[in-house]
């Protein structure tokens, strides 16, 4: 029998899996704060207590631009510390664990998509945090799955996606920066790979498949709204780089990452982001056709 661990209730990504689990028929508990991921003790009371097969790690500090200063020890901690205890307790008792990890691990100097041994070198504080927790959890517990993703949206609002569409409702002009290029992913295909990957090991990449900077992502989504009759004022959309965004963090130019390997596992062809986002407007938007 399986019953996943989710270890965050409220984020955005754990309300998709919670869906894709409930879909699946799958047991699973969440938590959200009421165990203390920092100790190891709490942690294995929690797995014996709930008979745990598989743990799923989404809990982590997102505030990238507070982690550059005054939140920086909260997303060492949350991001670096909580993986290795989670690694300790899932190799002592030889079940699943499964973290969800980043692209921002790379610095997005590469042309090319980033492979999974492609070497890491972070350049803000959240993806440091990020990487130190990755390579502390493997080094506990090899056998452990870090599941890199970028870029994410889905049904929990607000997300890239549906931040884009309120401005879009409101201003005539939208900025989009244009030096930042990744591949958005829906948290629904997300989700699903999670669970079909759930007793891999090592580091794997999974994102919807294709590139787009901020700009290009702005374009489709307009190009949606108005094919989902999606109510917008919006006349235009200028390119902006990142340095006049008033972000605090860099965040890496192009972080790609590739799927090569993780196609050969999975036994579905991964959308292409254009395909998700589309999904993601029926999904969403469907009553206003
Ligand atoms: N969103 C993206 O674009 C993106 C891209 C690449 C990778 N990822 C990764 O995907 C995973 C899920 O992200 P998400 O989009 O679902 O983010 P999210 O909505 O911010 O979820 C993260 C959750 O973790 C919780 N959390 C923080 N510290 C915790 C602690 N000490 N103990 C227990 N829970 C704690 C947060 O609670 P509070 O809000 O109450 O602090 C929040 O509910 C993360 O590992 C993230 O690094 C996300």
């Amino acid at each position: 029998m399986q019953r996943f661990w989710l270890t965050s209730k409220l984020g955005k990504l754990s309300f998709d899996l919670q869906c894709h689990l409930d879909s699946l028929g799958i047991d699973y508990v969440c938590t959200q704060k009421e165990i203390d991921l920092f100790s190891l003790d709490s942690v294995k009371q929690f797995i014996e207590a709930h008979q745990i097969t598989h743990i799923v790690n989404l809990a982590a500090h997102m505030k990238i631009d507070l982690a550059e200063n005054e939140q920086k020890d909260m997303a060492y901690l949350a991001n670096g510390d909580i993986p290795p205890v989670l690694a300790k307790a899932a190799r002592d008792f030889s079940i699943h664990l499964i973290h969800i990890s980043t692209d921002y691990v790379f610095d997005g100097m590469k042309e090319d998509p980033y492979k999974e041994e492609d070497v890491c070198h972070p350049i803000q504080v959240y993806g440091k945090s990020k990487r130190l927790g990755e390579q502390k959890m493997l080094e506990v517990y090899p056998s452990a799955l870090s599941l890199r993703v970028a870029s994410l949206y889905g049904a929990k609002r607000p997300n890239v996606v549906s931040t884009f569409i309120e401005k879009m409702q409101k201003q005539e002009i939208v900025h989009a920066i244009i030096d930042q290029t990744s591949s958005p992913t829906f948290n629904q295909d997300v989700a699903r790979a999670i669970y079909d990957l759930k007793d891999q090991s090592g580091i794997l990449h999974f994102v919807n498949r294709g590139s787009a900077s901020r700009f290009d992502l702005a374009n489709e989504i307009e190009k949606l709204c108005k094919e989902f009759f999606v109510p917008i004022v919006v006349k235009q959309i200028l390119p902006i780089a990142q340095t006049s965004s008033g972000f605090i963090a860099l965040r890496p130019v192009r972080s790609v990452l590739s799927t090569e390997k993780v196609e050969k596992i999975l036994k579905w062809k991964i959308p292409t982001w254009q395909e998700a986002l589309r999904t993601y407007f029926k999904a969403n938007y469907h009553d206003q056709q």
